[in-house]
């Protein structure tokens, strides 16, 4: 294979929510690229990022009350977490909040002013008088124009699907602070796309970089005529300044892909390379991006638009994927199937959602379904019961018989041409970005190896002394077989690659598979993978669920950044007469201690005024020392029927609001109510 030269790039997470499964399908899709690009022996840079700016990121720190900056670096901190600990190994994960993402940013601007593709107009948005600032269309809530469902977003409608512009939606506030919102003009920036229609019409038909499939899909976009693109926002936003402006700030998708190149700008810097190269237009670089198919349209137009207007190089190739779904279905955080990365670390291995994906991953744009009993069972037979079974059914006899020596010649050479065989079919699968044809190449191997060693059966050679030298070459075989298949799976599983290059004293190397290690030492043979179990499936559901709590915020205005919050679906209406059956009463704690073999329940003695009552609650996830909890008054549901807990007996409930874990609040009257007054 030629040698190549590659610039990889995933897209950059958003800095205002944690990494998920969702995004784990391109990371671990990029990584395995680039581990397999460089096992092949090109040359590839590969980087990532935060992209941090936008109102969103703004909001979101001003909630939690820290300032823009602070937020990125602690988001970029955990997104890096995430990221190595599922393996995927960027050279570089940088941030668009920095030095030479203004600076390339500001001279790219410049250079398309000067070449004529920058236009200014003036457009009237929604502006929040109370909050002073234009307000993004997610932004504004109010009720759908077509259907009439309240609290809709401003660009589309969740329950009946219409799309529309927020100044039509009936009766709109801001979903910051509440406001209604009024009508102001304001002068935008545009980068002029339709000046560039012609070479862009022209690039996207270049086959290579997108896929047929991509390319009709744009063609659809053609067809309804490319607008003017605005890449101005008004102050307050949290991003670039433009320059020779006031107080105008470039749109976050402007600044957001000029952050691939500033992130492998500052790693050139530290490693003191040249940077030129990746931006020549006539260098023989290519620029690779692995992208979700949501944001087709920012990477095949408005970039190469603006690469174009700026005479600089090109996307060699951009490659799209689907989405990822859970059990057939969108992630659900009620389902407890929006897995953040953190959890999945928690329960799973990094290697078998590699493996699950790369199974899975072709090169069209279809979305991925991690069906969890499916992964589980993958796991278990492929990589526990076929590949590692190998290893472990074949070393015991080396060690025990040959003092750990494989054979000087190969029991079998037709095994060896299979294994070149295979490594055609695994090299032009993950070339091609069919993973799922490497991964079936690998497996095929793997079955014909395990059949092998059934039919040679070494457990009954080794009982007869005759059979000895047979019996080494068989088990020679077998773990050479093994060491084939862990080479190829490699860029899947690096981690699981290189402990068994340790078993087997040897360096994986693709050029070399085939000629097998002869008279050769290995080492002990240890566990390398451990079967999945249902409970730990069930387990990581179960804290997804959890973390959807935790993650609920305190502030009603937080739900304008969309993606965080669920609430609480409404009970059924109920009358007054069904109200008046709850007897609610006010009491004061007189007792609370932690309850002995619980993480979560506090026993309490509470006055009623007209009597003492032991109430067991679950407060201590969120209240912690029981000794805090002393003397406050709370409205206790007095006519509960009592319960007899493990613990003890439990007559009656303390309320609070909040949906559990830390995230509890306790009721409680304003100051004069007396112990034993009732709630109406
Ligand atoms: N910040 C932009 C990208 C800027 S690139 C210059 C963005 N961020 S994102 O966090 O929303 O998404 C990052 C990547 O993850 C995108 O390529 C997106 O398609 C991908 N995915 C996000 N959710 C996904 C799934 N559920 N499934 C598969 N990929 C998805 O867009
Ligand atoms: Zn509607």
């Amino acid at each position: 294979m030629s040698h190549k030269t590659l610039f990889v790039t995933n897209a950059l997470p958003y800095a205002n929510g944690p990494i998920h499964l969702g995004h784990m399908l391109e990371h671990i899709q990029s990584d395995i690229y680039v581990r397999f690009q460089r096992a092949v022996g090109n040359e590839v840079y590969y980087v990532c990022g935060d992209d941090c700016h936008g109102t969103p990121v703004m909001i979101k720190a001003q909630n939690l009350g820290i300032s823009p900056e602070q937020l990125v670096e602690q988001a970029r901190k955990s997104h890096l977490e995430d990221l190595q600990g599922f393996l995927v190994e960027y050279d570089n994960f940088y941030s668009t909040h920095t030095p030479e993402n203004r600076e390339i940013s500001c001279d790219m601007y410049k250079k398309c002013r000067e070449e004529g593709y920058i236009t200014t107009r003036t457009i009237s948005q929604l502006y929040d008088p109370k909050k002073q600032m234009f307000l993004p269309d997610r932004f504004v809530k109010g009720i759908c124009p077509k259907c009439g469902a309240p609290d809709q977003y401003g660009d589309n409608c969740e329950v009946c699907g219409a799309t529309y512009s927020p100044t039509e939606l009936k009766d709109p506030y801001s979903a910051i602070s509440g406001e209604k919102p009024v009508l102001r003009e304001s002068e935008h920036y545009f980068f002029d796309l339709p000046k560039a229609e012609e070479f862009l019409h022209d690039f996207i038909r270049h086959s290579s970089v997108l896929g047929q499939e991509m390319s009709n899909k744009l063609e659809e976009w053609f067809k309804e005529g490319l607008k003017p693109w605005d890449i101005s926002r008004d102050a307050p936003y949290f991003g670039f300044e433009i320059p020779d402006t006031e107080h105008k700030y470039f749109y976050v998708w402007m600044d957001a892909p000029i952050g691939y190149l500033a992130s492998l700008k500052a790693y050139c810097q530290q490693h003191g390379l040249e940077f030129a190269p990746f931006t020549d237009p006539h260098s023989p670089v290519e620029m690779c991006h692995f992208i979700g198919k949501d944001i087709l349209y920012f990477h095949s137009l408005f970039w190469p638009g603006m690469l174009h207007a700026c005479g600089m190089k090109l996307p060699s190739h951009i490659f799209v994927h689907g989405y990822v779904t859970v059990n057939g279905a969108k992630m659900s955080k009620s389902k407890g199937t929006f897995i953040k990365a953190s959890t999945f670390l928690k329960y799973q291995r990094a290697e078998s959602l590699r493996y699950y994906f790369a199974s899975k991953l072709s090169s069209q744009v279809v979305d991925v379904d991690l069906s969890l009993d499916d992964y589980m069972a993958k796991i278990n037979s492929d990589i526990v019961g076929k590949v590692v079974n190998l290893a472990s059914r074949n070393s015991g006899f080396i060690h025990k018989k040959f003092a750990g020596m494989l054979s000087s010649v190969p029991g079998n050479p037709q095994l060896l041409n299979e294994i070149a065989r295979t490594r055609e079919a695994v090299i032009r699968g993950y070339d091609s970005r069919n993973y799922h044809e490497a991964i079936k190449a690998i497996m095929q191997l793997a079955d014909e190896a395990n059949r092998y060693i059934d039919r040679e059966a070494p457990w009954i050679l080794a009982k007869e002394p005759a059979q000895s030298e047979h019996l080494q070459q068989v088990c020679s075989d077998g773990l050479n077989l093994f060491r084939a298949l862990v080479t190829f799976l490699s860029p899947v599983m690096p981690q699981l690659a290189a402990k068994a290059a340790e078993f087997l004293n040897c360096k994986l190397d693709f050029a070399t598979v085939h000629e097998p290690l002869t008279a050769h030492k290995i080492n002990e043979f240890e566990p390398l993978y451990r079967r999945i179990e249902k409970k730990d499936i069930e387990q990581m559901i179960e804290a997804s669920k959890e973390d959807l709590k935790a993650a609920t915020p305190h502030s009603t205005h937080a739900q304008a950044t969309g993606t965080d919050t669920e609430f609480e679906p409404l009970e059924s209406e109920i009358t007054i007469d069904d109200f008046a059956k709850i007897d609610l009463r006010v009491g004061t704690i007189l007792e609370a201690q932690a309850v002995e073999g619980s993480a979560k329940l506090i026993k309490m003695q509470i006055d009623l005024g007209f009597e003492k009552r032991q109430i067991i609650g679950g407060l201590k996830t969120a209240y912690g020392d029981p000794a805090s909890l002393i003397g406050r008054q709370v409205i206790v549901v007095a006519n509960l029927k009592p319960r007899q807990m493990k613990f003890g007996l439990s007559a009656g409930m303390v309320t609070a609001a909040g949906p559990g874990g830390t995230q509890i609040f306790l009721l409680a009257p304003d100051s004069g109510a007396q112990n034993g007054m009732r709630v109406h």
